[in-house]
């Protein structure tokens, strides 16, 4: 395995990209432009929308992003695994009608597997129930184990109204230790073992507001991979919250309240709590939202709240929010 900073994960993933034919094009603002059926952007490809259904004309038929996501479904789960959070990057490759599944899944198991160093041995994926073309696909990858191809009903990716499609996501078994014990554990499972680090979507209809798939006028590619996901695999990490890319805020916290990350359970929790959420007000504030009592600037008014009461039950007296985001902006 290839060992990279969170930093050199997402320049590889974007110049690999770059080398297949797509155009870079820098994070799009956390603010939907023209699109009422979100409230922020919480995937890489919700801000190109336009280009999947061909509304717009993309600037490049093949474009790579990595994209600063805000999705709060899985707040809960925030500090609980060492998967989950509020705020994230998602390095994704597009296709609008150009390239289909055979480009998409050879060049996801190229960059793993060659770029990344993954070990083959241990990658499991997952795919639509009847999506057979898939399936054939992934049979001609080299070192991928033919029984570690699942089929998932939930495979099938999307976001509000507009375009989606059936997926095909890409797991890597983390052993054993990491997991819940069950017999049924496997791709799919809630628990830390099969960790998801990417999802493939063959973007091919377009879900109207009454619930309708129309099919898309051409076939298209939306992939996810989770940067931090990716970076604790790179680095050997138990949790996303130890990478390079959240530890320096945990690092933050241990100095203001004198408590060691690690000795406590709960009390890690509350520092994980901390060190996402201090992203995703970042992250917020950065393109311009700010707390409020309706819509976006409420998500962050709650965020912020719930970030100073886990600081109050590590015993953090007084203003500590505003060092947590200097450490954000420097990583
Ligand atoms: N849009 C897909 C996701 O967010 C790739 O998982």
């Amino acid at each position: 395995m290839n060992y990279m900073t969170g930093k050199e994960v997402a320049e590889a993933f974007l110049k690999f990209f770059e080398g297949k034919g797509h155009l870079i094009m820098p994070s799009f603002s956390l603010i939907p432009e023209n699109d009422p059926t979100l409230l922020m952007i919480g995937a890489g490809m919700a801000p190109l929308k336009p280009f999947f259904t061909g509304k717009l004309k993309p600037p490049c038929p093949r474009v790579t992003t990595n994209q600063r996501c805000v999705r709060t479904g899985d707040i809960e789960n925030v500090g609980r695994t060492a998967r989950h959070h509020t705020a994230f990057m998602m390095l994704g490759n597009f296709s609008f009608g150009d390239y289909f599944k055979a480009e998409a899944i050879p060049w996801a198991w190229e960059f793993l597997t060659e770029v990344c160093g993954l070990p083959r041995e241990k990658l499991w994926v997952s795919i639509y129930p009847n999506d057979d073309e898939a399936e054939q696909i992934w049979l001609k990858q080299p070192g991928l184990n033919p029984e570690h191809i699942v089929r998932l009903e939930d495979n099938f990716w999307e976001i509000g109204p507009g375009p989606c499609g059936p997926d095909s996501e890409i797991y890597i078994d983390l052993g054993e230790e990491r997991g819940c014990g069950k017999e049924t554990c496997s791709p799919g499972c809630d628990c830390d073992r099969f960790l998801e680090i990417w999802n493939l979507v063959f973007t091919q209809f377009d879900r109207t507001e009454d619930g309708e798939y129309k099919p898309l006028e051409h076939k298209n590619i939306d992939t996810g991979c989770g940067l931090e996901r990716l970076a604790s695999v790179l680095q050997q990490k138990n949790s996303n919250f130890e990478t390079d890319l959240l530890f320096p805020i945990i690092e933050y916290v241990e100095n203001i309240s004198g408590l060691k990350f690690g000795d406590d359970a709960k009390r890690d929790i509350s520092m994980k709590v901390i060190a996402d959420h201090a992203r995703s007000m970042a992250f917020m504030i950065m393109d311009k939202i700010l707390p409020s009592n309706e819509g976006r600037g409420y998500v962050l008014r709650r965020i912020l709240r719930r970030a100073i009461r886990h600081g109050r039950m590590l015993g953090i007296k007084g203003a500590f929010l505003e060092g947590a985001i200097g450490v954000v902006s420097k990583i």
